[in-house]
């Protein structure tokens, strides 16, 4: 029988206090062991999944180049379709296929200017993205397994909608600190009852901290 969604990994690389950027954006703080490790994660997947924020502060271009492998489908939730077109991987769209997951407030407009170059675009949901779904047209077309690299509001939503199968953290030695600092995780936060996850593997990467959570 086919799954209703993909096998979903959530990954991020944080400091030592939970924050993936400083509070002005500053993100890389995978050590280039980390960084051959999530590329090599990256080979393995069918999609990577960011979402508007990431693209607009990093610009990253989310595929393969730290090991040799190929490049997953990119995926960014964009409710309003409003990544920036000079973004790479919108400049790159026509090499890596790209999906933008849009919702039904994205304008035409927009829209079509994505497709134009290259960018296919998925509507699902009024105003937020609704993954379930989005995750039921992905596995629909054979994809496995995605990876969500964040950030942190991207994050929350997954993991509040109770679609994370594993969460694999570096803890870098970093303290970033600041109320202002994302953290790996956004949005609300859970009130009540606290998502619980049981630790699966630890492996020690000089200063580095590789965990690997299952729920
Ligand atoms: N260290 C790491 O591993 C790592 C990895 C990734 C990112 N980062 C950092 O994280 C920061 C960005 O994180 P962030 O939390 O500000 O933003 P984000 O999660 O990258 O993007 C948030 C935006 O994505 C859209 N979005 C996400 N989920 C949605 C849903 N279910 N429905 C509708 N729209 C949805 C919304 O776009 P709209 O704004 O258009 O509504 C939302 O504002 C950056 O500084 C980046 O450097 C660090």
């Amino acid at each position: 029988m086919a799954r209703s969604k993909p096998y979903v990994i959530l990954s991020a690389a944080t400091s030592i206090d939970g924050k993936i950027a400083t509070r002005t954006g500053k993100s890389k703080l995978s050590s280039q062991r980390d960084l051959e490790r999530l590329h090599r994660l990256r080979s393995r997947v069918d999609a990577v999944l960011v979402g508007k924020k990431t693209i607009s502060m990093d610009n990253p271009l989310l595929t393969v180049r730290h090991v040799r492998g190929k490049n997953p489908a990119r995926i960014v939730l964009d409710p309003r379709a409003s990544m920036p077109a000079n973004s790479r991987v919108v400049m790159t769209a026509g090499d890596v296929p790209t999906i933008a997951a849009v919702s039904e407030m994205a304008p035409a407009r927009r829209i079509a200017n994505l497709e134009k170059r290259g960018v296919e675009v998925i509507m699902c949901g009024r105003k937020e993205i609704d993954l379930k779904k989005l995750l039921a047209i992905l596995a629909g077309r054979g994809m496995k397994r995605v990876l969500v690299e964040g950030g942190g509001e991207t994050n929350w939503h997954f993991l509040r909608d109770g679609l994370v199968d594993e969460i694999v953290v570096t803890i870098t030695p970093y303290v970033i600190g600041g109320n202002g600092a994302v953290s790996l995780v956004g949005g609300e936060g859970f009130a009540g009852v606290i998502c619980s996850f049981r630790l699966k593997e630890i492996t020690r990467m000089g200063s580095e901290l590789l965990l690997r959570y299952v729920p």
